[in-house]
């Protein structure tokens, strides 16, 4: 099939790509033209495992392309895949002009009969907005179909996510359109969920907020077990055996981060409020992730007690391990309350420093999680890389004035970090 796939960010470049992978011919389109000229060089905007080699392999075959241009993009187009960014707004909504612009470009440019395809989170209703606007601009009233097919692709798996998917959603009114995609996403051989645009437009939300409850949930259970001494590793253990609870996402740290938990809930919250429903629990989501990152501080100052022109060495910057993205990560506000303290704060992080140097201020960017902890009166942990857990903490005490880490993803074995002879503090456990 003939697919022009509109933004190339995460989502679009990323499911660009593997619609080329299985076989589809795909333009990628974006208004960028930095972006685009990037692309055209075979050079990626964004850090995705197995994305390049991708890339590479589909424009070398020909069947990956980029453009400038959704009129020329659109004219052999079976699809048109929305993918373009909706950024929250300050009251928490979502920013949907560019999909309304987006929208409205398909609407003059398209030729013959053309199934739009809403791949970006959208609050529920934009499929009806989506359409309105086409019938608007359509002049030459081409049949068309909107469908919603939001995505569940997490940052640093993205490509296995989009290519193992654990459901395929299709929110379609038409038969036809109900089949197109279901041609489209046969070769995947995964669950597919149909529904009308409506409800695949709020499996989104819904999804993305109870993953952020779950998180938000275990964080409180975690500060329990600290006054009591009890071990939250332990309680998601003993949890996770059922069934309907799951040991997934019930890892405790020190918040989550990135752009689409906090955006989604934002504007689950909002289009909630709009349709006159209180969505209690999605504030209390929200409070406790934002409480989690102050009590993490606050574990920094019981490591130190005075934090005042101490020197704190800070791993891990990105919101999650594999991923360069550092929107909403959890180490911004944190590294920001050290220095309303007074801390000098040095940092590494594996691949997010580019990021880095763009959104933190007075931060000294180590080269190495050593470089970080050299000189440094305590080491503070906020993303759980492999390579943190990996390294010499023998080393790491050579490095530090003092052996004291304070680990917001509970990285290592409190027992082992006693007998290595450090002050070690973690979320939901003893400190030892
Ligand atoms: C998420 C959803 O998982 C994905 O389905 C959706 O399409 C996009 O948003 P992503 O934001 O890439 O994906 O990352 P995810 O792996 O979900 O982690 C989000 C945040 O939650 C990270 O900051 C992570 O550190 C944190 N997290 C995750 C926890 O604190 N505890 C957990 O148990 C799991």
């Amino acid at each position: 099939m003939n697919i022009c796939m509109i933004g190339t960010g995460y989502v679009g470049l990323v499911t660009g790509a593997c619609f080329a992978e299985i076989g589809n011919n795909v333009i990628c389109v974006d208004n960028d033209a930095r972006k685009i000229s990037t692309l055209k060089k075979g050079r990626m905007p964004i850090y995705e495992p197995g994305l390049e080699e991708m890339v590479h392999k589909n424009v070398r075959q020909k069947r990956l392309s980029f453009s400038l241009s959704i009129a020329d993009s659109i004219r052999d187009a079976h699809f048109a895949f929305i993918a373009v960014g909706t950024p929250p707004r300050s009251d928490g909504s979502a920013d949907l002009s560019y999909v309304e612009n987006v929208a409205r470009e398909i609407a003059v440019h398209m030729k013959k009969y053309l199934i739009i395809v809403e791949k970006s989170t959208v609050p529920v209703e934009t499929c009806e907005w989506v359409k309105r606007t086409i019938l608007r601009y359509n002049k030459r009233k081409i049949p068309f179909d909107v469908v919603s097919n939001p995505e569940f692709l997490r940052e640093g798996t993205a490509v296995k996510d989009f290519l193992q998917p654990d459901r395929i959603i299709i929110g379609a009114e038409s038969e036809k359109a109900k089949s197109a995609m279901r041609d489209l996403y046969g070769p995947l051989k995964a669950p597919m969920v149909f529904t009308d645009p409506k409800s695949a437009e709020i499996i989104k939300h819904a999804s993305n907020s109870f993953l952020a409850t779950k998180i938000s949930y275990i964080n409180s259970v975690a500060n329990i077990c600290e006054k009591v001494g009890a071990n939250v590793e332990q309680v998601a253990e003993g949890m996770g055996y059922d069934a309907r609870i799951a040991r997934s996402f019930l890892s405790a740290g020190c918040g989550f981060g990135g752009f689409c938990f906090p955006k989604d809930l934002e504007a689950f919250l909002w289009i909630s409020k709009k349709l006159g429903v209180d969505f209690h629990i999605l504030e209390t989501v929200r409070r406790v992730n934002e409480d989690q990152k102050t009590h993490f501080v606050h574990k920094v100052e019981e490591a130190l007690w005075i934090i005042q022109g101490k020197t704190v060495g800070v791993l891990g910057l990105a919101f999650k391990p594999n991923t360069d993205d550092m929107r909403f990560a959890p180490s911004i506000d944190i590294i920001r309350m050290l220095q309303e303290r007074g801390a000098a704060v040095q940092a590494y992080d594996p691949i997010s420093m580019a990021n880095a140097r763009k959104v933190l201020k007075g931060v000294k960017l180590k080269d190495s999680a050593y470089e970080a902890a050299k000189g440094a009166d305590c080491l503070v942990i906020v993303t759980d890389w492999q390579e943190f857990a990996e390294m010499d903490l023998e080393k790491i005490k050579k490095c530090l004035n003092h052996p004291t880490v304070v680990d917001g993803r509970n990285l290592f074995d409190p027992a082992r970090m006693k007998r290595l002879g450090f002050h070690y503090y973690s979320i939901g456990r003893p400190a030892v």
